[in-house]
């Protein structure tokens, strides 16, 4: 049985989205909803560059999803938890990369009331929050006894990301470390990357009394640096480091942390990349150990990055190979903890 689907956006994450369902042996787009009035009418196929494929976009939420699709992948800019309950009423199941990987009862109940309502379920997945600083490193730990460290980490080059709105104005590169320090990114990134955290303290049975520790450090440029959003002036940021981590009797047992560098040159203090360049670690303390280096998800140049970003397109494949898994599921919200293992199709040369 082929489960029909309704890709909700088309930016990086959601142009990946539609090549994936294209390729899903078990998926088909049936609708897909834009935000820009400009892709109003246009075909999915054209919006992708390529020839169209019979599916138009359209900006109507309730025309689309009357239409009747077993699930949507919602990858807006911004959420709307009216969208997502509405979504979820009408009776389509929700796979997302912007929320709800491991909501606790203020961030879940209004969503998972709708879910229940729509006999449907919402799933929150991707890759950075969504996979690596969570799901990786838990599923790394069955094969420890007696932890007492879980770690996710991302070190990227973040000028390959195409964002240059979000990069400058949330994310305030370029600005003053002030600026930084004082803007909204640590408040945004803490919604997700918490959650993680949250859940690899529950999930391993850490102490649930254990203290959460934020950190924020910023690098300015000592140089001019070429960058996507135009030259990073010296003395403005150029690289920022987020870390959030549980402890637990003054013992760190969980920590996620990202860090994303405007490149490795003119950089005070001079954080780097070392050896292993960019890359993404999981890290799980026990008996035995297991440290892993996953590299794939980041771009070879800035150029490639900018174009089609492998981490944007992971993060994408990640929510349509969970669609078959979360269509099965019982209604509500679902999180790692509740469903199957989820994997991705042979190519279909090779099925
Ligand atoms: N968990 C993870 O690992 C992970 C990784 C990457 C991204 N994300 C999240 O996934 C979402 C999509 O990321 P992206 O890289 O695809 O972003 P993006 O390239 O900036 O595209 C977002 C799309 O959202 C639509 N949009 C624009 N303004 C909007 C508004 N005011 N309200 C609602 N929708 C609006 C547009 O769609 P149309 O062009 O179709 O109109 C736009 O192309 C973001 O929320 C991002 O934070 C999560």
């Amino acid at each position: 049985m082929t489960l029909r689907v309704i890709q909700w956006a088309t930016g990086g994450v959601g142009r990946a989205a539609i090549e994936a369902i294209d390729r899903h042996p078990e998926l088909e787009l049936v609708g897909c909803w834009v935000h820009d009035e400009a892709k109003d009418g246009v075909d999915v196929g054209v919006i992708l560059g390529d020839d169209p494929i019979g599916v138009l976009a359209t900006t109507d939420k309730d025309a689309l999803l009357a239409i009747g699709a077993d699930c949507v992948v919602y990858a807006p800019l911004l959420p709307s938890t009216r969208d997502v309950c509405a979504i979820l009423r009408s009776g389509a199941n929700v796979v997302t990369p912007v929320g709800w990987f491991y909501p606790d009862a203020d961030q879940g109940s209004r969503v998972e009331a709708a879910a229940r309502e729509g006999g449907t379920t919402l799933h929150g997945t991707g890759l950075n929050p969504g996979g690596i600083t969570e799901l990786h490193p838990l599923v790394f730990s069955a094969l420890s006894s007696a932890v007492t460290f879980v770690r996710g980490e991302e070190f990227s080059d973040i000028r390959t990301y195409d964002a240059p709105d979000v990069v400058r104005d949330i994310m305030l590169f370029g600005g003053t470390p002030e600026e930084a320090r004082s803007g909204p990114m640590l408040d945004l990134l803490s919604a997700g990357f918490l959650q993680s955290l949250r859940m690899m303290v529950d999930v391993l049975g850490f102490s649930p009394d254990a203290e959460v520790r934020t950190q924020h450090e910023v690098a300015v440029a000592t140089a001019p640096i070429d960058s996507p959003i135009g030259v990073i002036e010296p003395g403005k940021v150029a690289g920022q480091r987020f870390a959030w981590e549980a402890v637990v009797r003054e013992r760190v047992v969980a920590r996620v942390a990202v860090n994303w560098l405007m490149g490795e040159e003119h950089l005070d203090p001079p954080w780097a990349f070392g050896p292993e360049g960019e890359r993404f670690e999981v890290e799980v303390q026990g008996d035995p150990p297991a440290f892993v280096t996953i590299r794939g998800w980041q771009p070879e140049t800035v150029a490639e990055g900018l174009a089609r970003n492998p981490g944007v397109v992971a993060t994408a494949v990640h929510c349509v190979s969970s669609v078959p898994y979360v269509v099965a599921a019982p209604p509500g919200i679902a999180t790692y903890v509740d469903l199957p293992l989820v994997a991705g199709r042979a190519h279909p040369d090779l099925a």
